[in-house]
This record gives structure tokens, C-alpha cells and sequence, in this order.
């Protein structure tokens, strides 16, 4: 397999579903050896055999990233099956639809806790290792959401505001190491995620909701998981060297109509 990525090593969490499976197959397909992390092993073999089936090369890891100790696992995992790290999709998330009113304290621990702690904790235990490879790139999913509200969203946006503004803030911390930091705001993508969010909102007509998300879109269309996959590629290469500390979104044009 060659590529943009060839002789790069990545870590991707979340990558048993979704985004992260997008990331993860669209930075094996560029040449990057990848760690792909999952809370548990559901999801992860598909991701795995998605990749090594087309020739790439990619393990699997799992582990919870709001634990320290399984983010420095994980890590080292990278390190001792390719030798290193120089690329980290911190992606993985988890959204609960209800509004402040009625969300227990526990809720509002496990979003923040996956979120936002879990992609702190990702890149404060990837920096040495990007270090010693002499730089790299960290990448945060964010969310318009963080911009753009939505009712029964009130934890979910504050999350991924914040890793917006710790983006922009570690950038200038690991800058001169070479180390660039960005996030990736997504708009409506076709993922687990969303059909969950579908019937947590109990909306009476599904069909007629999703044609009301295609319509919010310039494009007229919902987003696929390799959409958000070729933007973290083109993030974590050589042809995005002089962008850092800033959100890229990537919604079809929905921040831009804004009328849902
Ligand atoms: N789908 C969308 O429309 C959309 C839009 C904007 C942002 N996002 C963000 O994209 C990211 C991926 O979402 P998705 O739509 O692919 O959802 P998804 O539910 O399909 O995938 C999320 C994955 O993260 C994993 N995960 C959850 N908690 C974890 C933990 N503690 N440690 C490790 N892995 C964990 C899940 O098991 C799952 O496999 C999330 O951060 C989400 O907030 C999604």
C-alpha cells in the first residue's frame, strides 16, 4: 500500500463504528500503519478486516479514553506493533439527546468524561511519542454543534465547544515540536450515532425529520463516514503543514444555510 501516509503509524479511537471506522479505513488506504481503539471489541473486526483485506496494516486496541491508564496503553500500542506514532484521530464519542432539565448527574459525567476529558487524555499521552518522531499531527472530532445549537444538545455542544478551544490552545504549546493540532467539525453524517439520535428524539416521522436534515444541508444530502476519512488524511499529511489550531468543518454547507 502506498501513499501520503506511507511510513506513518496512526491511532484512531472510536474506530469499531462510524467516523472513526471512516478515519481509520481512509488513513490504512493512504499507507498509514493504524492502532484502532474501541471501548469493547464490538465493530473493531470489521474495521480491522475492512483494512487488512485491501492491503493495509492495522491492529486492534481496546479501551475506555476517558481512563488514563487505557489512553497510555494505547499509545503504547503503536510503539510496540509499529514502532511509533505520528498521527491521533481522537474521535470517539457518545451523545445523549434530552435536555438539561432532566439529565442525571451520571449522564452529564459520561458525555463530558468521553468527549472532552477522553481527547485531552489522548493527546497529552501521544505528545512525547509525536515528539520523538519529530512532530505530527493531533486530530479532534468536534461537532457544528459546538457553534450551531440544538435543543436536548446542551452537554453534548459544551464538550465539543471545549475541544474546539483546547485545540486552538495546545497548538501553541507544541507548535515549535512540529506537532499540529486541528479539529473536524462534522455536520449530519450516516452513522449509528445519528439513527440513535433519531429515535432518543421519538421524532413521529423519521423519513419526513431526515428530509428536513438533507434540506438544512447546501448540498442536499447527509455525509458519509469517508467524507470526514479523506479530510483527517489530507489533516494528518504534509499537504496541511502550515494548518494548526483550528477547526476545519466539513458539513455540506449546513453552518452556511443554517434555516433547520
Ligand atoms: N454522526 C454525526 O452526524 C456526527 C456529527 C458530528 C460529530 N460527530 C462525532 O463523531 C464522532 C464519532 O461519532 P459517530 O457518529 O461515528 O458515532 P458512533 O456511535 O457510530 O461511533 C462512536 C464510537 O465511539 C466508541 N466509544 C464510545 N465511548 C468510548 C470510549 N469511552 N472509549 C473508546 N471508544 C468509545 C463507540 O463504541 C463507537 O464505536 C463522535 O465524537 C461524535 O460526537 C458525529
Amino acid at each position: 500500500m502506498t501513499g501520503s501516509l506511507e511510513g506513518k503509524v496512526a491511532l484512531v479511537t472510536g474506530a469499531g463504528s462510524g467516523l472513526g471506522r471512516g478515519s481509520a479505513i481512509s488513513l490504512a488506504a493512504a499507507g498509514a500503519a493504524v492502532v484502532c481503539n474501541d471501548v469493547a471489541a464490538k465493530g473493531l473486526d470489521e474495521t480491522i478486516a475492512a483494512i487488512i483485506g485491501a492491503g493495509g496494516r492495522a491492529v486492534a486496541a481496546i479501551g475506555d479514553v476517558s481512563r488514563s491508564a487505557d489512553v497510555k496503553t494505547l499509545v503504547a500500542k503503536a510503539v510496540d506493533s509499529f514502532g511509533g506514532l505520528d498521527i491521533v484521530h481522537a474521535n470517539a464519542g457518545v451523545e445523549r439527546y434530552e435536555s438539561l432539565e432532566t439529565m442525571a448527574d451520571a449522564d452529564i459525567d459520561t458525555l463530558l468524561a468521553v468527549d472532552l476529558k477522553g481527547v485531552l487524555l489522548c493527546f497529552r499521552e501521544a505528545i512525547p511519542a509525536l515528539r520523538s518522531r519529530g512532530g505530527g499531527a493531533l486530530i479532534a472530532t468536534s461537532s457544528v454543534q459546538a457553534t450551531h445549537s440544538l435543543p436536548g444538545c446542551v452537554v453534548y455542544a459544551a464538550a465539543k465547544a471545549r475541544v474546539i478551544a483546547a485545540v486552538r490552545t495546545l497548538a501553541l504549546e507544541v507548535g515549535k515540536d512540529n506537532i499540529r493540532v486541528v479539529s473536524v467539525s462534522p455536520g449530519t453524517i450516516d452513522t449509528p450515532m445519528l439513527s440513535r439520535d433519531l429515535a432518543d428524539m421519538n421524532v413521529a416521522d423519521a423519513e419526513g425529520f431526515l428530509q428536513r436534515v438533507r434540506d438544512a444541508n447546501a448540498l442536499g444530502r447527509i455525509g458519509t463516514p469517508g467524507e470526514i476519512g479523506d479530510v483527517v488524511v489530507y489533516l494528518a499529511g504534509s499537504s496541511a503543514s502550515y494548518i494548526t489550531g483550528t477547526d476545519i468543518v466539513v458539513d455540506g454547507g449546513f453552518t452556511a444555510v443554517k434555516r433547520f
